[in-house]
This record gives structure tokens, sequence and C-alpha cells, in this order.
């Protein structure tokens, strides 16, 4: 390089030598995830993502991406529909899954369960019609008695407090490593994480991931094995996977 830049002409060394720096710095930037606003941690561990888990770009920080989250569930129109027609439809269906579940010896009348990304609380519903009375849920916006307020990337509640968890917004999770985190956080040993899924086609625009196979959550849950996976039927989702916490 020194012996090259020796026979330029004398006028392109500063040229060549700025272009080289500015090159450094865009490689350099482009490197950086502009839509987290909550630093270093969050972007290497996105950078360790498997490569069918993909992060929606488009956040400008972690509070608008609450507030579009939030704007989904205050939608007015949205929210009368839940607590109206689609209640019986959507308490009837979750039953029949949480019922199924019994069946398998996933979850019983006496497990203290959550649902997470509740929203008007339909599946908590369903959990106390099948028996499971200690049940909860929790989403950005509370929907008292059956759902209060919470992040799922940050649970408001103590280590080993679950036997049970489910969540069908998997897909919302800006960082899902903190998701599957906080689940494993909260849920007891030898717990039973539920998750429903879409993995053959994209989700709706208030996604926030793009799942493509199970492998992600296969790695994303440290301290848990995959003990279940199989295709249902579930409001647009298609596949159901459970999680056992190790002893
Ligand atoms: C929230 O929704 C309204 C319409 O319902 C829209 O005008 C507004 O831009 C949305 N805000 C965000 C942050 O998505
Ligand atoms: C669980 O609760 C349901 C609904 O209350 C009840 O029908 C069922 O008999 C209970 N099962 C057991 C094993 O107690
Ligand atoms: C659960 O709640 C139902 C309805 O309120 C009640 O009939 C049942 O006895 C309760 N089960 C337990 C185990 O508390």
């Amino acid at each position: 390089m020194k012996a090259h830049l020796a026979k330029l002409p004398l006028i392109l060394k500063p040229v060549i030598l700025s272009l080289f720096l500015s090159l450094s710095v865009l490689a350099f930037l482009s490197r950086q995830t502009p839509r987290h606003s909550s630093g270093k941690t969050d972007t290497a561990e996105e950078e360790q993502l498997p490569s069918d888990l993909k992060i929606r770009p488009g956040y400008a920080s972690y509070d608008a991406y609450l507030q579009r989250q939030m704007n989904k569930t205050l939608n007015p129109k949205l929210r009368e529909i839940w607590t109206t027609r689609d209640w019986d439809r959507k308490l009837k269906v979750f039953s029949e899954f949480f019922d199924n579940l019994k069946q398998r010896g996933l979850i019983s009348n006496g497990s203290k369960a959550l649902s997470i990304g509740a929203r008007v609380g339909q599946e908590v519903a369903a959990m106390k019609r099948v028996g499971v009375n200690d049940s909860v849920g929790i989403d950005l916006v509370p929907y008292p008695p059956l759902v209060l307020k919470g992040d799922f990337h940050h649970q408001p509640f103590d280590d080993e407090t679950f036997d049970f968890e489910f969540s069908n917004v998997f897909d919302h999770a800006l960082y899902p490593w903190k998701f599957v985190g906080e689940i494993e956080r909260t849920m007891k040993r030898g717990g039973i994480c539920v998750l429903h899924v879409l993995l053959s086609r994209r989700a709706d625009k208030y996604s926030a991931n793009d799942l493509y196979s199970v492998k992600p959550l296969e790695k994303l849950f440290k301290k848990s094995e995959l003990i279940e996976v199989r295709s249902i039927d579930g409001f647009g989702l298609d596949t159901e996977v459970v999680f056992k916490k190790k002893e």
C-alpha cells in the first residue's frame, strides 16, 4: 500500500486517504441498527438470531414500538368486536385447545396459568371455563379482571411463579430472546409453555418478527426442552409448540 501510494501524484494521496476513511465510517454505521434505542446487548443478541427468525425493521425507538402495539389493542372497532361477536367463538375454540392440553396432561385445574398478550382475555376466560381457575393474562393495555397491565419483554411477576404459560403473540415480540427469557424466568421448574405461532405465511402489519421454522424457538428456550409440535387451525396461526422447563 505504501509503495503504491508513493508512486501516486501527491495531490491524489489525501483523496484516496479520505475515500478510505469514509468507507470505514460507512461500514461502521451500516452495522448499527438505528431502531434499537436500548443498546448494544440487543444488537448483539439480534445478530446471533438464527436465520429463520427475522426482526422487522422500522421502529425508531422502543416507545414507538409500544405505541404501535397499543394502537392495535386500543383500536375501538377491534375492541368492540373482540368483546362482542368475537367473544363466544374465541371462548369456544380456546376452551377446546385448553381441554385438549388437559387431556395431554400439560395443564390441570390446579395449574397457576398465564396468558401473554391476552388482549381482552378470551384465553383467560377459556382457561377458567375448563377449570383452570388460577389464571390471568397480561397485555400492554389492561382489561380487568382477566388481563393485567404488563409488557411481555419485562413480565411483572416474580421468578418461578407459573406452572403454565400460553401465548399466541410471539410474532409481536421485538426482542424474541427477552420474550422467551421472561417466560423461562417466571415459569416454575417443570412448567409448560405452549406457543401458537405462524410458520407458513407472514403475519399482520403489527408483527415485529417473522418466524420460518421451530428451530429458532429451540435455540431461544435455553432452560427448556421442546416436547411437542403439531399443526393447528388457531385464528390464523398454524403451529402449536410445547416446551417444558427443565427440573
Ligand atoms: C394509531 O392509529 C391511528 C388510527 O387508528 C393512526 O392514525 C396513527 O397513526 C396510529 N399511530 C401509530 C403510532 O401507529
Ligand atoms: C376441573 O374443573 C372442571 C370445571 O370446573 C370440572 O368439570 C372437572 O371435573 C375438574 N377436574 C378435576 C380433575 O377436578
Ligand atoms: C373453579 O371455579 C368454578 C366456577 O367458579 C368452581 O365451580 C370450582 O369449584 C372452582 N374450582 C376450584 C378447584 O376452586
